[in-house]
């Protein structure tokens, strides 16, 4: 695809360093003249917000699985149609916290809708557009929520559900290891990144039609 930009996702439960990892590679990135978006799901749009507080707030009580299966596609839809789309068509690199994985591992974690089902919603929500590079920060549950105090209803939901959810994205990535880095999450920082950058580094040097150059 000429004149696209690349699209690189980073996955894995809370804790395990997205963020920050978002955070290296777009400093990287920006440091040798790239226009990199950082940004993340769910949330990162004004309807975002308001959805991810919908989401992710305790105070509504028993949620509808598919309400929220919904509320996260939607979600989605606004960010690929405002944020990823138009940056990705302006050649820029454009880096999520959390994607279409995400929502696949904690619905299917949560053992009430067809993973298939799901898939099919979240696949119409994002137009079919697939990361050219998701990393997968990978970390045993137990070393990783457990630091967390102030719990929101994903992160407070049971150690099997998050146990589940690991399963998913260790699954979906071997299915597709050419687009995919899997990383053990707790090594250091900084090694990790060099990680990243490798592999980006190769991407950004593939052949002229796949990457803009
Ligand atoms: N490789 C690492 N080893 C140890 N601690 C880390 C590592 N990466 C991140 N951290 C720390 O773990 C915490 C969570 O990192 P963060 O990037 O916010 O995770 P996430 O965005 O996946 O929830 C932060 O305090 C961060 O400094
Ligand atoms: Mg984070």
């Amino acid at each position: 695809m000429d004149g696209e930009g690349i699209f690189v996702v980073f996955e894995g439960g809370d804790g395990v360093g997205k963020s920050t990892q978002a955070r290296l590679l777009a400093d990287w990135l920006t440091a040798q003249g790239r226009e990199v978006v950082l940004t993340y799901e769910p949330g990162d749009t004004a309807i975002g917000a308001v959805l991810r507080d919908l989401v992710l707030s305790h105070s509504w009580g028993d949620v509808s699985p598919r309400a929220e299966a919904l509320m996260y596609a939607a979600d989605k839809a606004q960010h690929l149609y405002q944020l990823v789309l138009p940056a990705l068509h302006r050649g820029a690199v454009v880096i999520s916290d959390r994607y279409v994985d995400s929502m696949l591992a904690y619905q299917g974690a949560g053992r009430v809708l067809e993973p298939e089902r799901v898939e099919q919603i979240a696949r119409w929500a994002t137009e079919d557009l697939l990361p050219d590079l998701t990393v997968l920060l990978d970390l045993d549950p137990a070393k990783g929520v457990g630091g967390i105090t102030d719990k929101d209803r994903v992160e407070g939901a049971g150690a099997e559900f998050h146990v589940r959810a690991r399963r998913f994205f260790l699954d979906l990535a071997a299915a597709d290891a050419e687009h995919y880095l899997v990383v053990p999450a707790r090594t250091g920082i900084e090694e990790i990144a060099a990680q990243v950058r490798a592999r980006i580094a190769s991407l950004l040097s593939a052949p002229a039609g796949t990457v803009n150059p």
